[in-house]
C-alpha cells in the first residue's frame, strides 16, 4: 500500500476534505479528473483549450486540439467538449533575457 496520497493531502494547502490519487499516465489523471469532476457535478460538458494536448485515449484525443498532429483520420471523437481560447494576458507573458 502506497502513502503518498495520503501525504500528499496532508501537506495540500487545501482547507476541507480532500483526497488524492496516483494515476500511471498523464491522460489516466485527466480521463480520472473528468470522471470525477462529471460524478460530483452531475454535468457531461468539458471545457478545453485551443492548442490544448491532453493524451492518447479517446478523451484525452477529443480534448486535444492539434488536429494534423494528433486526430486526423481519427475519429469520431467524444461529445460535450467545447472549445476556447487560452486566457493569456496581455503583457502577462514574461519578457525574453
Ligand atoms: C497537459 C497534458 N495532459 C496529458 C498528457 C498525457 O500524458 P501521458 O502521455 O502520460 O498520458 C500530457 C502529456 O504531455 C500533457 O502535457
Amino acid at each position: 500500500m502506497c502513502a503518498w496520497p495520503e501525504k500528499l493531502c496532508a501537506i495540500a494547502p487545501i482547507p476541507g476534505p480532500k483526497k488524492a490519487m496516483i494515476n500511471n499516465s498523464g491522460a489516466e489523471a485527466v480521463e480520472t479528473a473528468i470522471a470525477t469532476a462529471r460524478a460530483a457535478t452531475g454535468r457531461q460538458a468539458i471545457i478545453a483549450f485551443e492548442g490544448a494536448y491532453h493524451g492518447r485515449t479517446l478523451l484525452t484525443q477529443s480534448l486535444t486540439s492539434k488536429y494534423a498532429l494528433f486526430k486526423k483520420n481519427f475519429g469520431p471523437f467524444a461529445p460535450e467538449i467545447y472549445r476556447v481560447p487560452y486566457p493569456y494576458l496581455t503583457g502577462w507573458w514574461p519578457r525574453t533575457r
